[in-house]
């Protein structure tokens, strides 16, 4: 094993520092009384960083590193991450697929659930005393309905198939058809919420999908539809959406994302046809100690001179890899 100087930005999850710090340096930069001193010193020693939360790393930020060689993230997406800039500098960027597929669908349907059934409100209804006094009142049904997922990927995947065992319909929009599935594709995504009564939005964020679902999508959707994001905040026009909602140019939405985390709109708060979560899609102990064990092997890979586990695929490896290859 090579003798390599991580360096983790951000306090994440304690197994993170605990696994790579059994075996390698690691120096926790939030420890450190003058990070940016800290980090003029021993910058330039840096071999791998372990991003255990939304550490924004640009071309500027990595320069600061002259030594890096990877950067291992925590969680599937990568926005955060320059990941073409990583590749200009020889810079592997890895991020945990797979471990998160099934707990993020799981949450995508819960979330379509509880928007459309309205169980949070009559959860709360109960607990306000209000039963006595009278049946909550009848609300939406998810029966008979189409559910268009943007994003067709792992984790759109596991949604497709809850879906499906629903008994609904489901329908894709992504940037091309998919071989071998058998759900129907539309190239537009506007066509695509003109045919869907519920859009689940699974797609990568980043500079491509920022405001993919504008207001013209919504308007497209209906007054039946209901929206579920459990990607990114920025896929979304905000504004558009509370403007949507509040004035029932669509039924309801449930968001577990925002674009500006962990700040959400008071106007967003105070709708009472929005499911709020926390972006708790992957936030289970099981989910999250996987994905935290994904972003320690790819760093322990590394230093052992083995390829690493997870590259996103603007740092693909292939067999060599810039500085460290
Ligand atoms: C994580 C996520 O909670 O994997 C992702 O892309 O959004 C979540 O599962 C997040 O990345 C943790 O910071």
């Amino acid at each position: 094993m090579k003798s390599l100087d991580v360096l983790m930005p951000v306090e994440g999850m304690g197994l993170i520092g605990d696994l790579i710090g059994a075996r390698l340096p690691l120096h926790r930069l939030w420890l450190e009384p003058n990070p940016d001193l800290w980090l003029a010193e021993w910058g330039p020693r840096i071999r791998a960083i372990a991003a255990a939360g939304h550490v924004r790393a640009d071309e500027a930020y990595m320069r600061r590193f002259p030594s890096l060689e990877i950067i291992s993230s925590f969680g599937v997406g990568y926005d955060h991450i320059d990941a073409k800039a990583a590749a200009r500098l020889g810079i592997i960027v890895t991020n945990t697929p797979g471990v998160l597929d099934d707990e993020v669908a799981d949450t995508a349907l819960g979330l379509m659930l509880m928007a459309v059934r309205q169980l949070p409100q009559a959860e709360r209804y109960l607990r306000a005393g209000n039963w006595p006094n009278g049946a909550y009142p009848l609300t939406p049904s998810l029966r008979g309905r189409t559910v268009g997922i943007v994003g067709l990927g792992r984790i759109g995947k596991a949604i497709a198939t809850r879906v499906s065992a629903f008994g609904l319909d489901v329908v894709y929009h992504g940037r091309n058809p998919q071989a071998g599935v058998g759900y129907r594709y539309y190239p537009s995504l506007v066509e695509m919420a003109k045919a869907s009564d519920i859009l689940i939005i699974v797609a990568p964020g980043g500079p491509s999908t920022r405001h993919i679902v504008n207001a013209e999508v919504l308007e497209a959707l209906g007054p039946d539809g209901v929206l579920v994001n459990i990607a990114r905040g920025s896929l979304v026009d905000e504004k558009a959406l509370i403007e949507a909602l509040r004035t029932g140019k669509i039924l309801a939405a449930g968001l577990d994302v925002y674009d500006n985390e962990p700040n959400v709109p008071a106007e967003l708060i105070a709708l009472p046809n929005a499911v709020l979560l926390p972006h708790v899609g992957s936030a289970s102990v099981k989910t999250r100690q996987a994905m935290a064990e994904c972003v320690a092997e790819n760093i322990l890979a590394w230093a052992d001179d083995k390829p690493p586990l997870t590259p996103v695929p603007e740092t693909p490896w292939q067999g060599r890899w810039g500085k460290g290859g």
